[in-house]
């Protein structure tokens, strides 16, 4: 049976291997997937183990994702401007290829939920590695005009001399007063139990507030943009699934349901 393994420190709690067997059984796949944690100073090894007992991909995840990408001897687009690797495979050549479908995976939920990003102003709050991921598939599905405000100005600014003029980078202070039809969280500040310090004027025409984070309870973020008026608001759980669907895609060639799979973990959640 072909292997495949999600890779991490800390891994129990991944929920890639339940959704990899969904996929698996909805679309009539024989395979197997697990959670490998590899030690902090180690990833390279782990997945050499794991190639040589026969696995044939991976999706890789905190805090490796940029040891990924030094490791992968061939690079997507998309991957080379995350800067970061998240799916892992070998090629007919033999090479081994590095893509990230994290930011196609919340391009995929934002579909899933309605949102039609051509032609729109997005604001994206965070200039980490989630938020970095995400912006190549912003822009290739249509955004008008993404910007991008982060607590520390000059992250946002090296991130957006990456991209074209449409992405334009500030501080939490000075954000453009446009209509933002969708204002996305990329911090990790919900984690803390805190949100981004924007004025609550950006979310006036905002139809959408998404956090890429997940969990039982709504973020701060998602609670102060329902208070504020924002008629929808979305987690990242959706963003987990859209991902793991393209990573899905690129070994097996088929690309599954993200709508079931999702409702069985928010599900487990509750
Ligand atoms: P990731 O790879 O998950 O994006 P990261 O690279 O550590 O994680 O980035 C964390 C992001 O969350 C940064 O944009 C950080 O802002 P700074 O660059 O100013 O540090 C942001 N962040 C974390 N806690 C925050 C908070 N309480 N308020 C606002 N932004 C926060």
């Amino acid at each position: 049976m072909d292997r495949y393994a999600v890779f991490g420190n800390p891994i129990g709690h991944s929920k890639s291997p339940f959704i990899h067997a969904q996929f698996a059984a909805a679309l009539g796949e024989q395979l197997q997937y697990d959670a490998i944690l590899a030690p902090l100073d180690g990833f390279a090894d782990s997945w050499q183990r794991f190639v040589a007992a026969g696995g044939k991909g991976g999706n890789v995840t905190v805090p490796f994702k940029e040891q990924a990408y030094q490791l992968a001897e061939r690079l997507s687009d998309r991957a080379r401007q995350a800067g970061a690797v998240n799916t892992l495979y070998i090629d007919s050549a033999g090479k081994l290829c590095g893509d990230n479908t994290d930011g196609i995976g919340l391009v995929a939920d934002l579909k899933r939920l309605g949102v039609n990003l051509a032609g729109i102003n997005v604001l994206l709050l965070g200039a980490g590695g989630a938020s970095r991921g995400a912006i190549g598939p912003l822009l290739a599905a249509g955004v008008k005009q993404l910007v991008l405000a982060n607590r520390t100005v000059s992250k946002a600014q090296a991130i957006a001399i990456n991209f074209d003029q449409r992405v334009e980078a500030c501080g939490y202070t000075d954000i453009l007063g446009l209509d933002y039809q969708l204002v996305i969280n990329a911090t990790s500040s919900g984690l803390n139990g805190e949100r981004p310090d924007i004025n609550v004027s950006h979310l006036q025409y905002c139809q959408l507030a998404y956090d890429m984070l997940y969990g039982a309870k709504p973020a701060p973020f998602l609670q102060w943009a329902k208070v504020a008026g924002v008629p929808q608001q979305a987690d990242g759980l959706g963003m987990l699934v859209g991902q793991a669907a393209e990573a899905f895609y690129i070994w097996r060639g088929k690309r599954p349901d993200i709508a079931a799979v999702l409702k069985l973990l928010k599900q487990q959640l509750a």
